[in-house]
């Protein structure tokens, strides 16, 4: 075990804008976690979130799919990659690939992700456009373990918002958005403080196996 008082190892990947990697960013460089991004990896050579961390001197790569013959192929050479930068944990940032059952094995427990809705409801893509059509009274955003089933890994921390009449996509993203980007720096520094971890399949905290998500409140 590392001295808990030492900064979590992280690698960060992503496939867009970034602006979940900023968050993190400008948490760590206030000061506010004890947090260490050792790489910033993505899928899309163009991707905004690697000017992100080249802007803040993080090291960046760019790997691409096409270049492998198949998923396999990729996912060995992206786990290589990670393995450069020895992080303690893998911080998926809006990445938009799924990631093959052999990878996440290979780093079990040590793969985290937020996925923009109060999960298990709405897994997979266009969670806004689907609470919406849905007419559900909430929506929301999740952190959870990655595990190889699809936005179905241990819930970690969950953080609510009211859907408003006359809400549409963008304001349910705007506020959705403003939580994701404090609760997921707060999860990673309970990660690096160990009151956090994935054992036996559950997510534990503090010693204990967790019964439900903890709620993040944005006034906290
Ligand atoms: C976040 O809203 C997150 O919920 C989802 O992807 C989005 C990433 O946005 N997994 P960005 O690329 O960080 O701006």
């Amino acid at each position: 075990m590392n001295d808990p008082a030492s900064p979590l190892q992280i690698v960060v990947l992503l496939s867009g804008s970034g602006t979940t990697l900023q968050a993190i960013i400008d948490e760590i460089r206030s000061g506010n976690i004890n947090v260490e991004i050792n790489a910033v990896i993505s899928d899309q050579p163009d991707a905004t979130g690697l000017t992100r961390a080249e802007n803040v001197g993080i090291q960046t790569c760019a790997l691409l799919p096409r270049d492998y013959p198949d998923r396999q192929g990729f996912d060995h050479a992206l786990a290589s990659c990670i393995d450069r930068y020895k992080p303690q944990y893998i911080v998926l940032a809006g990445y938009m690939r799924i990631l093959g059952k052999s990878f996440v094995e290979r780093f079990a427990g040590k793969i985290l992700n937020i996925h923009p809705s109060l999960l298990p409801r709405f897994r997979g893509l266009d969670t806004y456009a689907r609470v919406l059509e849905a007419g559900d009274a909430e929506h929301g955003t999740s952190v959870h373990f990655v595990t190889a089933e699809l936005d179905g890994g241990p819930l970690i921390m969950q953080a609510r918002v009211k859907v408003l009449d006359g809400d549409d996509e963008e304001s349910l993203s705007a506020r959705v958005k403003e939580r994701e980007r404090k609760m997921y720096p707060a999860v990673l520094n309970m990660l690096a403080a160990k009151r956090i971890e994935m054992k036996d399949g559950q997510a534990w905290l503090d010693d204990k196996p967790l019964e439900k998500p903890m709620e993040f409140d944005l006034s906290r």
